[in-house]
């Protein structure tokens, strides 16, 4: 087990990485402490859960909303929590998501500790401090950013996830080997097969080392203003519209979205060939699509429509090499041209 600290201007994350869920209660330091899960969260690992209460919320994307956020302040009202108590979230990404956010806003803030359970929300929703609902079919729009005091990653939580989950994991992972860390993608390239069949080394590094990825970039950025933290939107421009237009799982629209915008670097002049291929090469070893035949006219609607884009120009995440990303400015038409 392994401890890091996040230390961003909204708060201290401590990260216990490789920690069990069966030893949370240690860290359940005073205060009345509340549990929100969902019921296959709940059935797969409460034996590891501490005593608490448990709220479920609903599974599944339509359940990041804000009447899941008014029923959860309901439970904290009946529950009679303050700003002592401690809400743990247990679950995957919406989970995370939605408990951070009612916590949050909840008393202006109450403490707050996320157990991630899927290796999507391990290397990506519960480290930031990004939270929120998605809005009017917005994904997103309504939430804050804040730390959360703890976030406790357990590997064993893994084993019950079905390939397609952990593919979508990997996708974010190779992500931060793409964007700032050359070492991490080699050892994908090599012990990809040993992560995916959650051999501990193998899983522990990989996880570890997106962990410092993302932690690295939010302490330096926490609020996306310098640019920094936009190197985390790598392949997401793109993978979040093919999300939306196409209804593929989030994991795999962004790996369609790297190879695509890896393809763009290297015909902007900044990738080789040689990286663009190793890029596609390691996420298809993974069992990724890299392709697809989808209507590009609505993805690019799609595109058009992405809350960061600036008129007809968009700050897009492209790669000089394997390890290191820049923001560019890729005009919508340009764009299409190439798609
Ligand atoms: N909670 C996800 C993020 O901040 O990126």
């Amino acid at each position: 087990m392994r401890i890091m600290q996040l230390d961003a201007p909204s708060g201290t994350c401590t990260l216990a990485v490789g920690e069990s869920l069966a030893n949370l209660a240690s860290y359940c330091t005073s205060g009345k402490t509340v549990i929100v899960t969902d019921n296959n969260v709940r059935r797969l690992h409460a034996n590891k859960f501490p005593k608490a209460e448990i709220i479920e919320i609903e599974r599944g994307e339509d359940a990041k909303t804000l009447a899941t956020v008014h029923q959860l302040y309901e439970k904290f009202l009946e529950l009679e929590l303050d700003r002592s108590s401690l809400v743990i979230a247990i679950g995957g990404g919406i989970v995370c998501d939605v408990t951070a956010f009612a916590a949050s806003t909840y008393l202006r803030g109450m403490r707050l500790a996320l157990v991630p359970t899927t290796l999507l929300a391990q290397v990506d929703a519960s480290v930031g401090g990004k939270n929120g609902v998605n809005f009017k079919g917005y994904k997103n729009l309504i939430g804050t950013i804040r730390q959360p005091e703890l976030c406790l990653f357990d590997f064993d939580l893994l084993k019950t996830l079905s390939q397609q989950e952990l593919r979508n994991g990997f996708a974010e992972i190779v992500k931060c080997g793409a964007i700032a860390d050359a070492n991490l993608f080699a050892y994908l390239e090599q012990h990809h097969s040993e992560a995916f069949s959650h051999k501990k080394t193998a899983i522990e590094k990989v996880v570890y080392d997106s962990l410092v990825v993302k932690t690295d970039i939010v302490a330096k950025d926490e609020r996306e203003e310098s640019g920094e933290r936009m190197k985390l939107n790598f392949g997401h421009t793109l993978g979040h519209a093919i999300e939306k237009t196409i209804g593929l799982p989030h994991g795999e629209a962004i790996s369609i979205g790297m190879v695509a915008v890896a393809n763009l670097s290297v015909a902007k002049g900044l990738l080789s060939n040689k990286d663009a291929e190793r890029i596609e090469s390691l996420l298809k070893k993974i069992g990724l699509p890299t392709k697809l035949d989808y209507d590009k006219s609505k993805v690019i609607d799609a595109v058009r429509k992405d809350k960061k884009r600036r008129e007809d120009d968009i700050n897009f995440v492209l790669l000089e090499k394997i390890g290191k990303a820049k923001i560019e400015k890729i005009n919508i038409n340009e764009l299409e041209g190439i798609l």
